[in-house]
């Protein structure tokens, strides 16, 4: 089934979507992965399902920026199906020297632009300082816009993130929980409008 197929059950009422975490961050435990998991949430409460990869995990090489995609290794296949399934993305990264990890660029250097094109997408991020992880989040932007997703103004970024312990399920502050939970709950609405055909953003050029 395509991608941009509807969901649509018995009664013609939309099913659900698909909403893909992809984590950024190749440490262990991640703060990254966390707020990732607490965005997905916010979109299975509102109807979708959800899934997430790990850079850290997910065994990819790095790109060598061959012509042909699909003639890279399994993993890089099984991650490409994995965004390639999804209507929903929630992109997650440290900032790291002002910028976002370089495990997450290669990851999304061997995909191609149409696994992400008319996809939406949010981003969150997570910085040590004071500023939070605002320039890899601009960046993050750029990036996706090149790759044709639609990005949500909503966006989350997370400061001090060394004061947050991975493993405590209190991870952080309650207004960043609800930013984050809202972060995951707009990507699901928007996608489930895609997905029934109410908007489409397929297609649209740049002018
Ligand atoms: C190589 C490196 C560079 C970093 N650069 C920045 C930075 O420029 N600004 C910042 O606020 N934090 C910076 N940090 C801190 C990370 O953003 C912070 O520890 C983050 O929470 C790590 O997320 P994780 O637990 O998901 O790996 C840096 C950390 C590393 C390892």
């Amino acid at each position: 089934m395509s991608s941009w197929a509807p969901w649509f059950g018995a009664r013609g009422g939309i099913l659900s979507v698909h909403v893909l975490g992809i984590s950024g961050s190749m440490r262990g435990p991640s703060a990254t992965r966390r707020a990732i998991e607490i965005a997905l949430k916010g979109a299975q409460e509102a109807g979708a399902i959800t899934d997430l990869i790990d850079v850290a995990e997910a065994g990819l090489p790095f790109c060598d920026g061959r012509l042909n995609e699909d003639t890279y290794p399994a993993p890089v296949q099984r991650f490409r199906a994995m965004v390639q399934n999804a209507q929903g993305l929630i992109i997650g990264s440290p900032e790291y020297h002002n910028g976002y990890t370089g495990a997450l660029k290669n990851a999304l250097d061997l995909c191609s632009s149409s696994d992400f094109e008319g996809k939406m997408v949010g981003l969150l991020g997570l910085g040590g300082g004071a500023i939070g992880a605002i320039n890899a989040l601009n960046q993050m932007r750029i990036v996706m816009r090149g790759m044709g997703a639609w990005v949500l103004p909503h966006q989350v970024s997370i400061a001090y993130s060394q004061d947050a312990d991975p493993e405590n399920d209190q991870l952080f502050r309650p207004q960043i929980n609800d930013r984050l939970t809202k972060l995951g709950a707009e990507v699901a609405k928007f996608a489930k409008l895609m997905a029934a055909g109410i908007i489409d953003v397929r297609g649209i050029q740049e002018v």
